[in-house]
């Protein structure tokens, strides 16, 4: 078992007042804090070792480019990935997804195709598809949610077919926080021929994952849901599917050459080595060498570790929220089908007035649809608010906000 109060030494942020009250984070979903491990490595990379990658030939240019590859193949070895090829350092979840859209879906998604997504989808899997489908004039469908938040297998069976190119669907729901079995869901997608693309943006902080087990040939996740910095996350892909594809973006360090020739006035163009070929430009370094320390800081607690830390958060949230009368918690109140996140409202109450009282109290926690409206439409919720924990959230914290809650109540 982990042990939060060690943890939070680490995070500096965590000793702030807010309102004259000690912090209390629970904002985890939307994006983690940082350990000092973190902020560091940042700090000595740009003390010490800060050059471009891959293209100058002198001694922190060489530095630099081993830093970034090496957080290629830690951040591989995470996920269980074959290694740093597979692995295409982005933005984030939102640029991973728009990624596959764009250099997978514009050449390969005719009219007659269908891409298959879920409701309880963040709008980053679902706008891009939208979109897209308008310049292509493929069908976008929708696999259903039960009505406790968890995915409608059947649904999802009955609306693929042979026209189904590509299913997208969220590892685990960032509004219930609901793991799908995303194996079983790549198993039936792969005997109709279609790919699987996985969002992992709530995964990969909070459960091990190992996409080689999973059998999925997307995933996509942020580098700051999960301890480190903003602007940098990845996108897996199969080497042999990356293989075939062509890069969405063009510029520097994607392309081996480009020639010139001077009679016929055309342009050559031949393309880098994976996972180059699609990081354009001067990519995210430090974002990179950060997010390579939270891999560090991650692996050095276990993720076994953290997932059983967040189900007994959330077992013991469910268990003492129902306390408070007017508190209704949505979605399943089994704390082992989840990871650490809990959507709830008070009782007349809107989910921006509950976050604001308990703001008060120095407790962040989330107000809104969360990215994710169809969701709450098909609860016929306008909103929720959302307590979602991490690593360094402890019992104390969870007490203080139900003493809160039962404030808010009175
Ligand atoms: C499930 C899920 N997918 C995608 C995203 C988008 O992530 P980002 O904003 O880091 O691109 C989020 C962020 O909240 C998320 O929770």
């Amino acid at each position: 078992m982990l042990d939060p109060y060690k943890i939070r030494q680490d995070f500096p942020i965590l000793k702030r007042k807010i309102n004259n009250h000690p912090l209390i984070y629970f904002d985890n979903a939307a994006t983690t804090q940082k350990p000092k491990q973190v902020i560091e490595a940042i700090k000595e990379f740009y003390e010490n070792h800060n050059a471009n990658v891959h293209r100058a030939i002198h001694t922190l240019s060489q530095e630099s480019s081993e830093l970034y590859e090496n957080a290629h193949e830690e951040v591989a070895k995470f996920i269980n990935a074959d290694g740093m090829k597979e692995v295409i350092f982005v933005r984030g979840t939102t640029e991973a997804i728009n990624l596959v859209a764009y250099a997978w879906g514009l050449r390969n998604l005719e009219s007659e195709d269908e891409v298959l997504v879920t409701l309880m989808e963040h709008h980053s899997n679902i706008v891009p598809w939208e979109m897209l489908s308008k310049i292509k004039g493929f069908k976008v469908k929708y696999a259903e949610v039960n009505d406790d938040g968890t995915l409608n297998y059947e649904s999802l069976e009955n609306a693929i077919s042979h026209n189904t190119k590509i299913v997208c669907l969220s590892h685990v729901s960032n509004v219930t926080g609901v793991i799908t079995d995303v194996k079983r869901v790549a198993k039936i997608a792969h005997e109709y021929g279609a790919l699987v693309l996985v969002d992992g943006a709530q995964s990969v902080p909070h459960l091990p994952v190992d996409v080689k087990d999973l059998d999925i040939d997307f995933f996509a996740f942020s580098g700051h849901k999960m301890l480190g910095p903003t602007g940098i996350g990845a996108l897996y892909g199969k080497r042999g599917i990356l293989e075939g594809m062509e890069p969405f973006h063009g510029g520097g360090s994607m392309i081996k050459e480009v020639t010139f020739n001077t009679m016929t006035r055309e342009c050559a163009i031949s393309l880098n080595d994976l996972p180059w070929k699609f990081e354009a430009g001067t990519p995210n370094i430090c974002g990179g060498i950060g997010l390579m320390a939270a891999v560090r800081y991650l692996n050095d607690i276990g993720m076994e570790n953290v997932k059983e830390h967040e189900e007994i958060l959330t077992e013991y949230t469910i268990r003492r929220m129902h306390e408070c009368e007017k508190v209704k918690i949505y979605g399943p109140e089994d704390a082992s089908l989840k990871c650490g996140i809990l959507p709830f409202g008070v009782e007349g109450l809107s989910s921006h007035d509950v976050a604001l009282f308990l703001d008060s109290y120095g407790i962040m926690i989330r107000s809104g649809f969360h990215c994710a409206q169809p969701l709450h439409e098909k609860f016929r919720l306008k909103s929720s608010a959302r307590a979602s924990f991490y690593i360094y959230n402890t019992r104390e914290e969870i007490d203080r906000l139900i003493e809160a809650l039962k404030e808010i109540e009175r």
